[in-house]
């Protein structure tokens, strides 16, 4: 971690539990909804593109695309705002970045649909969230936008299918969240035992490790 990894930060009942040799960046990574007033800076964001583009994508064809806007550029700011349903304007508007996650239908070398696209463009996503992590930073993904609303706002092919909107930032103050938000801000992190989802031999047959 950098210098920025404080206690407001990485809230202990945050931190992923498990086993000892988890990377420190994927310990740390986690969802906030309250986000601090930090700007990200354009290196910054370079340096989480860059890492999501070094993801592995099927035949190689890095089929994302990202549309980002921050708050220096606030009408680019808010119109990609605009796009997030009502709860998640609530909370994201506070985040110092926002960015769309879209990726390609098809396979550029030889035009047909491209099985992996979301697969794909969701390991860039997670690259990038785990390099956000590693700098102190968090991302936190959405489902809940518009997708015709950002299709047309920004002229997104139809070729294209959307992902997530993703708020980027750094932890904030979760007493500034609207009520309702506060307590999960703080709740701690839960995970399925491996039994649940770590299979061998048979279709829910628990993998003995
Ligand atoms: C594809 C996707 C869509 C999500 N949609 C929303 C959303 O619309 N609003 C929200 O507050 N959180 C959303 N989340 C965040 C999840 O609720 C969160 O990742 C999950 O509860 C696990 O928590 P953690 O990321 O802190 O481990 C989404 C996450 C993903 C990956």
């Amino acid at each position: 971690m950098n210098d920025s990894t404080t206690a407001l930060e990485y809230p202990a009942n945050k931190l992923a539990i498990g086993h000892a040799r988890m990377l420190d960046a994927i310990r740390h990574r986690w969802s906030p909804r309250a986000y601090s007033d930090r700007a990200v800076t354009s290196d910054d964001l370079t340096a989480l593109f860059d890492a999501a583009s070094w993801s592995a994508s099927c035949f190689g064809e890095e089929p994302w695309r990202f549309i980002v806007a921050s708050k220096d550029k606030i009408e680019e700011y808010q119109k990609m705002l605009g796009c997030l349903v009502e709860f998640n304007q609530s909370w994201a508007k506070n985040a110092p970045v926002l960015f769309l996650t879209v990726t390609s239908k098809n396979f550029a070398h030889n035009n047909k649909p491209n099985g992996y696209a979301m697969h794909d463009v969701g390991m860039a996503l997670a690259t990038l969230m785990i390099q956000a992590s590693s700098m102190g930073m968090h991302a936190h993904a959405m489902g809940g936008f518009d997708r015709d609303k950002a299709r047309s706002t920004y002229n997104i092919p139809e070729d294209y299918d959307l992902g997530a909107a993703v708020a980027v930032g750094y932890v904030g103050d979760h007493t500034l969240l609207p009520e309702g938000m506060q307590k999960t801000e703080l709740a701690p992190r839960k995970r399925k035992p491996l039994s649940e989802t770590l299979f061998s031999g048979t279709w829910a047959n628990p993998a003995a490790l």
